[in-house]
């Protein structure tokens, strides 16, 4: 399947508009949990011909920080640099409106995600110990390895 990346969109989902949660679903399995943090939140989506292939979740902390809550990408068009700008897209949308600090947590078994991470210019900056063994029901398992504890790598705008 060819695809341009220069065709995508990216823009704010109305408060109307029908909630991906097959997305988000991919990057956070507890709904419960994808619900509390979405009252609070902006969802940002990209669209690839009619169809929505990416997610990302802004959720406003404290002193004009914010996390990056929710990223995902559909799987068919994995791999093919959407993560990336959804990423590089948020961080314009945060400096845009003044935020100082994005943030953004991965388990410390999803090494993909913490090399993507990086190298878009996070850095690691909090270990949460731990928190996928008391916050999560079922137990996750990526790359061989138990999704023990959250990594929290942050970026200045
Ligand atoms: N495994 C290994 N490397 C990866 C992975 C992975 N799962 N995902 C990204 N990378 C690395 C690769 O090196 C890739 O470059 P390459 O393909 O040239 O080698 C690089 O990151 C850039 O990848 P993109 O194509 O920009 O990223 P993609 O569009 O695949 O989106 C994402 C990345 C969002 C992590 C996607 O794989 C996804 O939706 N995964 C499932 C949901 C998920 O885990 N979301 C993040 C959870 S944490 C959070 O939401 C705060």
């Amino acid at each position: 399947m060819s695809f341009n990346l220069q065709t995508l969109t990216f823009s704010k989902l109305g408060k109307n508009e029908k909630i991906p949660y097959d997305l988000l679903l991919l990057a956070d399995p507890e709904k419960n949990m994808i619900d509390e943090y979405l009252k609070v939140s902006d969802i940002f989506i990209s669209i690839y011909q009619e169809k929505i292939v990416g997610v990302i979740v802004l959720y406003p902390l404290e002193e004009k920080d914010a996390e990056i809550k929710n990223v995902a990408v559909h799987p068919d068009f994995q791999r093919k640099g959407i993560g990336s700008y959804l990423i590089d897209q948020i961080c314009k949308v945060a400096k845009e409106n003044h935020y100082r600090r994005l943030i953004i947590g991965t388990a410390n078994s999803s090494l993909g995600q913490l090399y993507l991470y990086q190298k878009l210019g996070f850095d690691m900056c909090e270990l949460r110990k731990d928190f996928f063994i008391q916050h999560y029901a079922e137990p996750i398992v990526e790359n061989g390895i138990r999704a023990k504890h959250m990594i929290i790598l942050e970026k200045y705008s």
